[in-house]
């Protein structure tokens, strides 16, 4: 199991969101004494690279010259790579790689909604994307190798964009505030807006636990479709005490406060908002290894499952969540699910924990309508039989 050297409460007080910093020797497997231990292999991302549903990239920068080239990529493209200046990324590796996801459990003492994903770069002596601003949170686990970083101070605007490849978005340098190697089981914690740049000094793996906090346009952008797509405020303005006026052109202050008073009713209406806002966070970015059964499953079906005493998985990286005053609601991956009085222990057991553990199967077994939201969590591919 990984586990964090550090307080996470104590973290969040001090650095999230504010500053940089290195966490030296910040996440190990098991044990301290045994250190990090990487969930994967460069042979293994080279894999996952060649997969159509996989996010990929691949960046060199031999002589200065930057090249950016998206996955799936064939097997020839690995076959006789130089020994320095490129690095291979593999983004949300945690869907795809169970040994990878694992690595992203000590981090869930984050709001699941503000993860994004896990995505692993390897990196060859030098390889790296070059000096770049993310509006990502991002913890930077250093596995295999060394690689050396550099921070620079936020952005307020000082930076200039420069375009080396135009599938690269790259700043010119820096002045660092960081500027130091990492080691296995080394952390960066980099907030949004500071610029940063990582270059190999050994063959090396990084692990970047990213964390995206939504933005005012996107969630102005995607109420305006979730209303449209929900039919809702399908009304005009209706104003029967309408006035004459003399001036033509004029909107009358009382006129444009009603229709100012429109927009705020739909984005104060608490179970709009709720409901709104927990579609939208339980979408993933990424594409989820999801499969749905050939043959759809039936309750009894399940309950036999139970009897055989193994669990239920959640597909890694599915978002499931709910309101912390709303058990009976829950949000799978933009869809809704109403759950009846009495079933609100569901909430946690689907949405907090990552697999539904035997015993707590079996304490399903009496409740009917918990087995049929399995059945059909199952029969959607969201939960699976291993
Ligand atoms: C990388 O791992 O090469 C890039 C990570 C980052 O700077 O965001
Ligand atoms: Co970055």
């Amino acid at each position: 199991m990984y586990q964090l050297s550090f307080s996470f409460s104590e973290f969040m007080a001090e650095y999230w969101q504010k500053k940089p910093t290195i966490i030296k020797g910040g996440l190990f497997f098991d044990t301290p004494q045994q250190g990090f231990v990487d969930p994967l292999s460069p042979n293994e991302l080279a894999g996952l690279a060649m997969e159509e549903e996989i996010d990929s990239r691949f960046v060199s920068n031999l002589n200065d010259d930057w090249q950016a080239e998206h996955g799936p990529f064939a097997e020839e493209k690995f076959a006789d790579l130089s020994e320095t200046n490129w690095s291979l990324i593999v983004q949300a590796a945690n869907h795809w790689h169970p040994q990878a996801a694992d690595l992203v459990a000590p981090f869930k003492a984050m709001p699941g909604w503000l993860f994004d994903d896990l995505m692993v770069s390897f990196a060859v002596p030098n390889g790296g994307v070059g000096p770049h601003i993310d509006q990502y949170d991002v913890f930077i686990c250093q596995g295999m190798g060394k690689r050396h970083w550099r921070v620079g101070a936020k952005d307020e605007g000082q930076y200039e964009e420069v375009c080396r490849n135009s599938a690269l978005r790259q700043i010119d340098s820096f002045d660092a505030i960081i500027d130091d190697t990492l080691e296995p089981g080394d952390i960066l914690y980099i907030p949004p807006g500071f610029p940063h740049d990582g270059y190999a000094l050994e063959a090396s793996l990084s692990y970047s636990v990213g964390f995206r906090s939504p933005k005012e346009q996107e969630l102005l952008s995607n109420f305006a479709d979730y209303v449209l797509a929900h039919d809702i405020g399908d009304v005009h303005l209706h104003n029967p005490d309408q006035k004459a006026q003399s001036a033509n052109g004029m909107i009358q202050r009382h006129d444009a406060n009603l229709m100012s008073d429109m927009l705020k009713r739909a984005t104060q209406e608490p179970m709009l908002i709720d409901n709104f806002l927990g579609c939208m966070l339980s979408q993933s970015r990424h594409q989820l290894n999801m499969v749905a059964p050939e043959e759809e499953w039936t309750m009894d079906d399940i309950m036999q499952h139970i009897q055989t005493g193994e669990g239920l998985y959640k597909v890694s990286g599915l978002r499931a969540l709910y309101l912390e005053d709303n058990k009976n609601t829950l949000f799978i991956n933009g869809e809704v699910f109403i759950l009846k009085t009495g079933l609100e222990p569901l909430a946690s057991i689907l949405c907090d924990e990552e697999w539904i553990e035997s015993q707590t199967l079996a304490s399903l077994t009496s409740i009917p309508a918990a087995i049929q939201l399995l059945t059909e969590l199952l029969n959607k591919g969201y939960w699976f039989i291993e």
